[in-house]
């Protein structure tokens, strides 16, 4: 584990880098600001430690950073239509970032806050933050806490916890974009990619969730079978349509199982998601600004690189068929995610 000084952030605080190295050499940088995946270095088929992840090389970058790229996501990922909802008869009321929506918890949410970082492992590090009551419209002081690990397996475990005083909404996620063939590649549409679901939640043209759930089958959002996520990307659908691409929820066959799997043939590095949450959103990056600048002196493009965010259900604090993300006053919620890379395809033959 190394520590170093990130930058100073607006408000005068330094923000810290971290490094924590597995066993195995698999290598994770993480910021306390937005508790960021900076960097994640995984073996490729020639044995070279390659950066899956896209991020940036300032925190100034991650002071701003429009595609949350990388960042821990809360109080709660996806939007909420109106930026409303209703706790035991009282309205509360969120800001609205996203068009019509509340997206990802808000103009300050977790991904703008400068974490309290404990290093709980030489491979491991946790981070905490106190959301005050009222904080971007949410009730109930609450103590969030994400724990990175970096496994034996080559895993990056992640690990939510949440506690509040007040009944509240927790659904917290993270944003990283990966790009299995490294910092070098401009596309993610020759990734293979197979999601364990065979159901997915459409959206309306504003991406507000409608409440529905589709079966898959025989349209373009089927991954039941590993496909390139480029194959059907520009189908004639309007799901496809309304988000320029995949930006779906998919909800998961097998609560524990593998999620999702993603595979890049070029460097031979694959990718396991395996998660306790109901769902998972898969985003192949189509709002990623064109030009914005990245790690490495470059420039990010839109389907870049892709996220698989695991969360409950979107808006499912208005939809009462989907299982609920309040949480009650004392409760603690927790979740894992992790995602697991290989050499060679992770899926069998
Ligand atoms: C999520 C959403 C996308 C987009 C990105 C951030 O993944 O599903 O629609 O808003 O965040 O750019």
């Amino acid at each position: 584990m190394k520590k170093e000084v990130f930058g100073v952030c607006k408000d005068g605080r330094t923000a810290s880098l971290y490094t924590i190295t597995g066993r195995t050499g698999m290598t994770a940088k993480v910021t306390d600001f937005g508790a960021a995946i900076v960097s994640l270095f995984v073996p490729d088929k020639n044995g070279v430690m390659t950066d899956v992840v896209l991020g940036y090389d300032t925190l100034a970058e991650y002071e701003a950073n429009p595609p949350y790229i990388g960042a821990a996501i809360g109080r709660c990922g996806n939007r909420i239509a109106g930026g409303t909802f209703m706790l035991d008869g009282v309205l509360y009321k969120l800001d609205l970032n996203d068009g019509r929506n509340h997206l990802h918890g808000g103009y300050q949410g977790f991904d703008k806050r400068l974490w309290n970082a404990v290093q709980t492992s030489p491979d491991s590090l946790t981070l905490t933050l106190f959301s005050e009551d009222g904080d971007q419209g949410y009730p109930g002081n609450l103590v969030a806490c994400v724990t990175y690990a970096v496994t034996d397996d080559n895993a990056l475990a992640i690990r939510y916890r949440g506690m509040s005083d007040k009944k509240t909404i927790f659904n917290m996620t993270n944003h990283s974009y990966f790009n299995l063939a490294g910092q070098n590649s401009d596309s993610i549409l020759d990734h293979e990619l197979y999601i364990n679901a065979d159901r997915m939640a459409t959206v309306d043209e504003y991406v507000s969730a409608t409440g529905e759930m589709i079966d898959v089958t025989g349209t373009p959002f089927d991954f039941r079978k590993p496909k390139k996520i480029g194959a059907d990307i520009g189908a004639d659908n309007d799901q496809i349509r309304y988000v320029g691409g995949f930006d779906h929820h998919y909800d998961l066959k097998d609560n524990g199982a593998v999620a999702a799997m993603a595979y890049c043939a070029e460097s031979g590095i694959g990718m396991a998601v395996t998660t306790d949450c109901d769902g998972v959103q898969f985003y192949s990056g189509n709002f990623l600004p064109d030009g914005l600048p990245i790690k490495g002196g470059r420039k990010v493009k839109k389907r870049m690189a892709f996220c698989l965010e695991t969360q409950f259900a979107p808006d499912a604090v208005h939809w009462p068929q989907f299982k609920s993300p309040v949480i009650e006053a004392g409760e603690c919620a927790e979740s894992e995610t992790r995602y697991t890379f290989t050499v060679g395809e992770p899926w069998e033959k």
